[in-house]
């Protein structure tokens, strides 16, 4: 499934919120006519990374069960339902899912961050 499936998906150029309030990683629905749409927000040493919300083993928020989804080392994202982890510059699965998180193709414009065109 990927990200665009979704009927809640934003269009290209939809507001997310501002970088400031992007720590390392942020949990956020999206706004948009048809539902809001879960994203998550990391900051990266390769810049800003943006996936669906939505773990691949069952399809549960990472942070369904609390919001320290970020490892102790800062380079996975941990799905607290059942441990699924996942490279944060990447999405790649680590452990735990049969697949990566769907990446978000995301842009920051005069410290917003909105939705990229694909
Ligand atoms: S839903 Fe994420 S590990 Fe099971």
């Amino acid at each position: 499934m990927s990200w665009t499936d979704y009927a809640s998906a934003p269009a290209p150029g939809t507001p997310i919120c501002p970088e400031s309030e992007v720590g390392t990683v942020h949990s956020v629905q999206v706004a948009t006519p048809r539902g809001s749409f879960p994203l998550l927000i990391a900051r990266t040493d390769a810049g800003l990374r943006a996936y669906a919300n939505a773990c691949p083993h069952q399809y549960l928020p990472l942070d369904s069960r609390g919001p320290q989804i970020l490892s102790a080392d800062g380079a996975r994202l941990m799905c607290t339902a059942h441990g699924a982890s996942f490279d944060i510059a990447t999405g790649a699965a680590l452990a735990g899912a049969p697949c990566g998180l769907d990446a978000v193709p995301v842009e920051s414009v005069a410290g917003m961050i909105r939705i990229a065109a694909g």
